[in-house]
């Protein structure tokens, strides 16, 4: 079959290179890709929001499977466009991808279906969102409604820094329309982990745990990105929470939507804070992690396709999906300079080396100039290597990092150090 992968980052490289592997698909496309996916698939030149032409481009090519990685086009409606066009694709529909594109929805989910997350309310009105947080007082977590790339969440240690992201949000309008509302919701403490499960919109299937690490540097510090790197299993998540957030989550979660009218199908990403009153959901996701779907897929042993069929065939209950006992740590190299302003274009070393050391370099914002491939992001490779226990896995996938360099290459040294104080 021909199949067609939607953006161009290192969940998207995974993707390409996992349904590779299938010995079903015969051709596979990526729009737009990057310098590593043109490797393995052709790339496309069209951006991944670009839904008219990528309904033209999957017409005339005749793809028979679409794959979405990204939030935009999910919220723009592409999976409801496709389908009216009878074009097979992976991903939630429109009104249910609105689980992620507005955290307004999200939470009146959660409490209607009982599913356990922080308090919060919501407002239109910034006096009002100011005078509810001088009432409950700081930590304090601010969250604009709509999707602001990653960057809506303001975590307040004090109440000031709360008022002020209110200010930003609702009034400067930091992220347009995504500010017309906010969701301001009590602070909870713990360590978080991501659970990505497949659903076919009444069945779900959790897929292996893992965590991201959001903030920049080492130690969890400084601002947050999109991830600087994940592995897979997180040991927080122990055996004995499972039972009850696939009871208490994902389960609801899923039948909640159909109830809605918003049946969710494709991939849903449940951000958990494990507190010490059990797992609460912070955020739901409409699609797979970046970079935690380096760390999951790199463990997956079952075809995805066949697992993409099940979904899309409504008999995800009947297929076995199976995952590697491996441990998965994924590091995110990255400009000098991300989160805030970077430069680009900066020549990267090293590639095959740590390839040769038996990691898989995913890439996500590479480019190829003048026959050599060059940074072109802020998040630029997502280096990734399996071990039989965490620590073998962070050797491997550090002694893959150190053959990588470019000028200005910055990536945390601490990737995976959170699983070792479990064992
Ligand atoms: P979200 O986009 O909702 O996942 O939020 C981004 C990040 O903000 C999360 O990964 C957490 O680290 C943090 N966060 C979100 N909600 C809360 C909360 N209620 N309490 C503490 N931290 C939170
Ligand atoms: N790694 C967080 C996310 O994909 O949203």
């Amino acid at each position: 079959m021909k199949v067609l992968v939607v953006g161009g980052g290192g969940r998207e490289h995974t993707l390409v290179w996992k349904l590779k592997q299938s010995p079903r698909v015969k051709e596979i496309y990526c729009a737009p890709g990057n310098a590593g996916i043109s490797g393995e698939a052709a790339c496309v030149d069209i951006a991944a929001d670009d839904i008219d032409a990528l309904l033209d481009f999957a017409l005339e090519k005749g793809i028979n499977l679409t794959v979405v990685g990204p939030e935009a086009p999910l919220s723009l409606g592409i999976v409801d466009r496709f389908r009216e066009k009878g074009l097979r694709i992976f991903g939630p529909a429109q009104k249910a991808a609105e689980i992620e594109g507005s955290k307004v929805l999200a939470k009146e989910i959660m409490y209607k279906y009982n599913i356990p997350t922080a308090e919060y309310a919501d407002f239109t009105d910034s006096d009002k969102a100011v005078e509810y947080i001088r009432k409950v007082g700081a930590p304090i977590v601010v969250k604009a409604d709509g999707l602001a790339a990653g960057k809506g969440v303001i975590v307040a240690m004090d109440e000031q820094t709360a008022v002020d992201a209110v200010k930003s949000i609702m009034e400067e309008r930091a992220f347009g329309d995504s500010g017309n509302r906010v969701v301001i919701e009590q602070f909870l403490e713990g360590e978080e982990v991501s659970i990505l499960a497949f659903t076919d919109g009444t069945n779900v299937v959790p897929m292996v745990s893992s965590q991201d690490h959001k903030r920049i540097y080492d130690n969890d510090e400084g601002p947050n990105t999109g991830g600087m790197g994940a592995y897979s299993p997180a040991p927080v998540y122990t055996r004995d929470v499972e039972p009850f957030v696939y009871e208490r989550v994902l389960l609801p979660t899923i039948q909640g939507m159909k109830e809605e009218g918003r049946t969710y199908e494709g991939v849903i990403y449940a951000g958990l804070m494990m507190t010490k009153d059990g797992p609460k959901v912070l955020e739901y996701n409409a699609r797979f992690g970046d970079p935690e779907t380096q760390a999951v897929l790199a463990r997956l042993e079952t075809d995805l396709v066949d697992i993409i069929d099940a979904v899309l065939e409504k008999r995800l209950a009947d297929i076995e999906i199976k995952w590697s006992d491996n441990v998965a740590v994924c590091v995110v190299m990255a400009s000098g300079g991300y989160p805030g302003s970077y430069e680009k274009g900066k020549v990267i070393s090293g590639l095959n080396e740590a390839e040769s050391e038996g990691a898989i370099v995913f890439h996500a914002g590479t480019a190829e100039k003048d026959g050599q491939i060059v940074s072109s992001g802020g998040r630029v490779l997502g280096v990734t290597a399996l071990g039989s226990s965490i620590p073998e896995a962070i050797e491997n996938v550090y002694r893959a990092v150190a053959k990588i360099t470019w000028d200005g290459v910055q990536y945390r040294k601490d990737i995976g150090k959170k699983a070792i104080k479990h064992l």
